[in-house]
């Protein structure tokens, strides 16, 4: 079997033990004759599953008992308009942070439920710094019900190293770290994420929600948009993404069994350390744009002097089985995510070509 390395932004690699566990049990599942996902959902061994995906998440996330842990449908696009469905109606307001290209969806969905303060706008840097969470840098508005963040802009390749604190809950979209740092929990009212990065297949979100923000929601929500009723439903309202959720139970066992959050912070931060030193050597060939500081470590983007060159790295890594590392449409460049499920061995690989192309094409 050959794998490649795929630094594709998500979906994204995954660990390879999971999808071999998957293929050998999908056809049988503990010897049932049937496939886990040809089952009934209300049946007790997708109960099991799915039970045990929403304790993991608790357990390795370390979730206190004050928030409630949800697996639902629609991705983290689904969230960016339930959100702003749940907690601003009756004309409430919210404030985001405008830190790069899914700050902007999450903003637009927020404008179609309520009012949202755009606190602090990145426009000036092209979306390449962010603010300084220290207390009292930020202005935000004094009823807001939440302040939106985007823990790790995807596209533009920064994070969030630390989180502001202020009165109004944090909500955060959390899709492309989660799982890659310890959290503290007790900040955030609202954490969502898109699993296909360091969780899954696309197409579920784990969310976790506070309860007293819980209480704050709306009840007068078609089924689906409505956190309360999926609270009361254990993420059961309605026939749940199974297969999704077993794949990320298996995910969470395998991140569990390397060592949990911990690993994953000092794994990401090797990782990522391996290719910025690589722009870095190489700085009169390569540039990384974003601010240093805020760097990610999920997603490392970088330039080349002219787009042909871009492209052509692009091309020749992809045939030396280097994949996926084209920047996103918006903004162009070149992009190698790297979440849990990358070796170091992938990011070593890559840093190797990339000295090399800056040596044949500099
Ligand atoms: C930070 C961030 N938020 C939201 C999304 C959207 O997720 P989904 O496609 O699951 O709706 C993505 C997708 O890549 C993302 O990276």
């Amino acid at each position: 079997m050959a794998r490649i390395y795929n630094f594709s932004a998500g979906p994204c690699t995954l660990p390879v033990e999971v999808l071999e566990q998957v293929s050998d049990q999908i056809v049988d599942y503990g010897n049932t004759g049937m496939s886990l996902i040809e089952m009934s959902h209300r049946s007790k061994m997708v109960d099991g599953v799915h039970c045990a995906a929403l304790d993991l998440v608790r357990e390795i996330l370390n979730v206190p008992e004050s928030h409630h842990v949800l697996f639902l449908g629609g991705g983290a696009t689904m969230q960016f308009g339930m959100v702003p469905a749940n907690l601003l109606a009756g004309g409430k307001s919210a404030d985001y942070i405008h830190s790069g290209a899914w700050a902007k969806k999450a903003i637009a969905d927020g404008k179609a439920f309520g009012d949202v303060n755009v606190i602090w706008d990145g426009k000036e840097s092209s979306y390449m710094t962010l603010p300084d969470p220290a207390p009292g840098n930020l202005n935000v508005t004094p009823d807001a019900q939440y302040l939106h963040l985007t823990s790790n802009e995807t596209i533009g390749g920064i994070q969030w190293k630390r989180f502001p604190d202020v009165k109004a809950p944090l909500v955060c979209d959390m899709s492309s770290d989660i799982f890659s740092r310890p959290i503290p929990m007790e900040k955030f009212g609202i954490i969502y994420a898109g699993a296909q990065k360091n969780l899954g297949p696309a197409g579920v979100a784990l969310v976790i929600i506070r309860d007293d923000v819980l209480q704050q929601c709306s009840d007068d929500l078609p089924l689906y948009m409505n956190y309360k009723k999926h609270v009361d439903g254990n993420s059961m309202l309605n026939t749940p993404p199974v297969f999704q959720i077993w794949m990320i139970k298996l995910v969470l066992e395998w991140l569990k069994g390397k060592g949990g959050l911990e690993w994953a912070q000092e794994m990401a931060a090797r990782r990522s350390q391996i290719l910025y030193d690589m722009v870095d050597r190489h700085s009169e060939f390569y540039r990384c744009p974003v601010d240093r500081a805020v760097a990610s470590p999920m997603n490392v983007v970088w330039r080349c002097a002219t787009e042909e060159l871009e492209a052509k790295l692009i091309k020749e890594a992809t045939a030396a089985g280097l994949d996926g590392l084209k920047g996103h449409r918006s903004v162009g460049g070149c992009r190698a995510s790297i979440y849990n499920a990358m070796p170091l061995e992938g990011a070593q690989a890559l840093a190797d070509f990339m000295n090399e192309f800056a040596q044949s094409n500099g």
